[in-house]
């Protein structure tokens, strides 16, 4: 059995901030130690001095050759899991979907396909649900017993991913019984698409219209009435990707009354605003996502609630669309871009320049990467922490390094990147998935295929 042992850096969990030596047998953290007094020999020993120890990224919101208005994020499980591993992120659940007629069985089956042997890190699934039927409401349940505990519902999309209210609340119920967590995009869809067709009647095509037709409080509706359905049902609700403040404010209600309701931000709503929709020359385009980009004046509140625990984690909705002929698929129609943008590789580095900037604790950086998106999952323990027993997914990561982002040095397969020109304090030097190098100083030393498949348990956040 391979040992390795970490030496003299800042161990950062979201519990504490300890200098210790750590201890890693096989895949395995085996021990922690005060430095100069365990006398510890190893096969490895990686200096950490003047260097944090941290748990990897748990990003549990990515798709990766998701298929979206005729086209495929361009990210596949495997660019996308080394642009993952390249930012710290060693943990990722990405979303199997089943198409309209199709069981949550075939969906799962084909994403399986897609991503066994290709990925650097390890990975599981939640299930999209398109289809609420009387088989897939039985289906959910042999889901949750094989590790698929989650399923992502759509209150947008009418035509594709949409579920109206009475299926949402037999899917609900489903999941109250099962121990299955809900997810929902809470957009109300149908408006929605009434405004699109209005907007695009009156000329209005250019992307910065995808965030005005896509109104706040369209978000704030549906996450109000996904949180009363899921209240109904005694169902658990994770509101995924929220970028409106009015949305924040229906779920800090709900956490106040006690409902068990987790919502979920994205670096992109935390840093980015309909300022980038706006850019001229179609560049808007690169910024298309729903829900949107909000005004600059959404932030304040979406900092605020990862700061009173309203919201719980943040993830990055990874999914890439190249500019050059993919997001250009919506030149004079903005419905017609691709929606979703890249960021698998940016989420650690960003979210720790909130701590430089002091709108975060360190600790809490940990909390909402790595142990809680870990806990609300059914994965801690094993992922989200650095404790003996859990697998050794260790970063190094330098708290001094300086680094510009730009798409000319990133790893994501995607011709542009959000953050272009981007100055953040903070780097990933090494990284380490069940104890095996995956970077290493960086340099990539890992391959497709290390990656484990993750049957996940019911959340661990509940009780
Ligand atoms: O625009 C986004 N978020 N694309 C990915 C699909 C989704 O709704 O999460
Ligand atoms: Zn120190
Ligand atoms: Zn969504
Ligand atoms: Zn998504």
């Amino acid at each position: 059995m391979t040992r390795t042992l970490i030496t003299g850096g800042l161990v950062i969990t979201a519990a504490d901030e300890i200098h210790a030596d750590v201890l890693i047998e096989g895949g395995r953290i085996a021990a922690l130690g005060t430095p100069g007094t365990h006398g510890w020999t190893a096969d490895r020993v990686i200096d950490a001095a003047q260097k944090f120890v941290i748990p990897g990224g748990v990003d549990v919101h990515t798709h990766m050759e998701l298929p979206f208005g005729g086209t495929f994020a361009s990210d596949t499980f495997e660019t996308g899991t080394q642009a993952a591993a390249w930012g710290g992120t060693t943990t990722i659940v990405d979303f199997a979907v089943q198409s309209k007629g199709q069981s949550l069985r075939a969906g799962l089956d084909a994403w399986h396909a897609k991503a066994d042997g290709r990925c650097a890190i390890d990975y599981g699934f939640h299930m999209i649900m398109s289809d609420v039927t009387e088989r897939s409401l039985k289906e959910m349940d042999l889901l949750v017993e094989e590790g698929v505990s989650s399923f992502k519902l759509f209150m947008a999309y009418p035509g594709v991913f949409y579920s109206d209210d009475g299926q949402i609340l037999r899917a609900m119920q489903r999941a109250a019984a099962n121990g299955g967590m809900i997810m929902m995009h809470a957009e109300n869809g149908i408006a929605i698409d009434v405004l699109v067709e209005q907007a695009l009647q009156r000329g209005e095509t250019d992307p910065r219209y995808h965030g005005e037709v896509r109104k706040a409080l369209l978000e704030a509706e549906a996450t109000h009435r996904a949180i009363k359905l899921a209240q109904v049902t005694g169902a658990p609700l994770y509101v995924v990707h929220v970028s409106a403040e009015q949305a924040v404010a229906e779920l800090a209600r709900a956490r106040d009354e006690g409902l068990p309701v987790f919502g979920e931000t994205c670096p992109q709503y935390l840093f980015l605003s309909t300022d980038n929709l706006a850019e001229p020359d179609f560049e808007g385009a690169k910024y298309v996502c729903s829900t949107p980009l909000r005004p600059k004046e959404h932030q304040a509140a979406l900092w605020r609630g990862l700061r009173t625990d309203d919201l719980q984690v943040v993830s990055t909705d990874h999914c890439p669309f190249c500019f050059v002929g993919q997001k250009e698929l919506g030149r004079g129609d903005f419905s017609k871009i691709p929606n979703g943008m890249p960021g698998v590789e940016n989420r650690m580095d960003l979210l720790h320049q909130a701590v430089v900037e002091g709108r975060i604790t360190r600790r809490r950086w940990i909390e909402i990467a790595c142990a809680t998106p870990a806990r609300m999952f059914g994965l801690y323990g094993k992922k989200g922490t650095i404790a003996p027993g859990a697998d050794a997914d260790v970063v190094i990561y330098d708290p001094h390094a300086e680094q510009v982002m730009s798409a000319e040095t990133h790893h994501m397969n995607v011709d542009y990147s959000a953050y272009e020109g981007k100055r953040v304090t903070g780097q990933v030097e090494t990284v380490l998935s069940r104890g095996e190098l995956v970077i290493d100083k960086r340099e990539f030393v890992g391959r497709a295929g290390h990656g484990a498949y993750l049957a996940r348990g019911t959340s661990q956040y509940l009780g």
